[in-house]
């Protein structure tokens, strides 16, 4: 990694994993061996936000503990080739009502924003490629949250006119408004306790829908996604990033190549547009296929 090209809250966040963690210092040099200048600029700006967000220590062990699950995770997944867990009623025990690994969950996520290839391209294919597209006075709709940036991007954005978010883990809603509360925001909005997979009645249609990190977490994201569907406005778009040949904790839905994602979507009546493949630190995308590497796949779709 050429530091002269890591920008001050980027390298801050770098240099204090690998103060708790030099081994990870390969990883973190392929991590940024690849960047274009644009995206050096965009996770510098997320970075700036993440560090506000939360302490470095608990970054920095948020982080190591979301490494670390996902590494014991993938020594089964090498065996097996499936996840462990396959039951949502486990992984909501487990993981999304467990405040403690939640905390950290989130916080690693956060870090991973920065510190990840994949989900660096994946939040700036949201920021500057899907937002920007949206109608103006548009209505947005997240589900799942989670630790709440890409929540914070679209709050931030003054074409933004109504702003939902919907979770089912009590931490991530806390986060969520944290992380709005903390970066500023002076507009309403509104966070709600739901189950994504149970039926969505609402009062108005939403014109922008995001759904980052999720469909791996549902039993049947195709019937989640088309119920999404049902609530999209005449013109809408919706956002969705899932990886794939990702095992963790809480992931119960394999998919197994990027197509199968594009596929997943279109199944659920949707349209996709401008699909991101984007492979870890260390791949291009023909040697993450071969290796069964984690891609995260980033598109728009649009109802078909
Ligand atoms: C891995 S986090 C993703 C956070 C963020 N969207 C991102 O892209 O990093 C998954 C989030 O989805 C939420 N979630 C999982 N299953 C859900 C469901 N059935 N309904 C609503 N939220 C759900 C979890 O509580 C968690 O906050």
């Amino acid at each position: 990694m050429d530091p002269a090209r890591v920008p001050y809250h980027t390298r801050k966040l770098v240099e204090a994993v690998l103060a708790d963690w030099p081994a990870h210092g390969d990883t973190l040099a392929k991590s940024f061996a690849d960047r274009s200048d644009a995206t050096h600029a965009h996770v510098e700006r997320t970075a700036e936000l993440v560090l506000k967000l939360a302490d470095l220590d608990d970054l920095v062990r948020g982080y190591r503990w979301m490494c670390d699950m996902v590494f014991e995770e993938e020594l089964g997944f090498r065996r097996t080739g499936r996840y462990r867990h396959a039951s949502f009623a486990e992984v909501d025990r487990l993981v999304y009502q467990d405040r403690a690994a939640m905390t950290a969950y989130m916080h690693g996520l956060l870090a991973s924003e920065v510190l990840w290839v994949q989900h660096a391209r994946s939040l700036e294919y949201f920021v500057e490629r899907f937002l920007p597209g949206n109608r103006e006075g548009y209505r947005h709709l997240e589900v799942g949250p989670g630790h709440g940036i890409l929540f914070w991007y679209a709050a931030s954005d003054p074409r933004c006119s109504a702003l939902v978010g919907y979770d089912i883990s009590p931490t991530s809603l806390d986060a969520t408004r944290r992380c709005l509360e903390t970066l500023g925001v002076d507009r309403p909005f509104a966070l709600e306790a739901r189950d994504i997979t149970a039926p969505l009645g609402v009062s108005e249609p939403f014109d922008s829908i995001a759904i980052s990190e999720v469909c791996e977490h549902l039993e049947d994201p195709v019937a989640a996604l088309r119920s999404l569907r049902g609530i999209l406005a005449p013109g809408g778009r919706m956002y969705v990033n899932v990886p794939i040949n990702a095992p963790a904790i809480d992931h119960i839905t394999l998919l197994e190549t990027p197509e199968a994602a594009v596929e997943m979507v279109e199944s659920a009546g949707f349209r996709v547009l401008d699909p991101l493949f984007a492979p870890p630190a260390g791949y291009d995308l023909a040697r993450a296929r071969k290796r069964k590497a984690s891609v995260s796949v980033a598109l728009t779709a649009v109802p078909a």
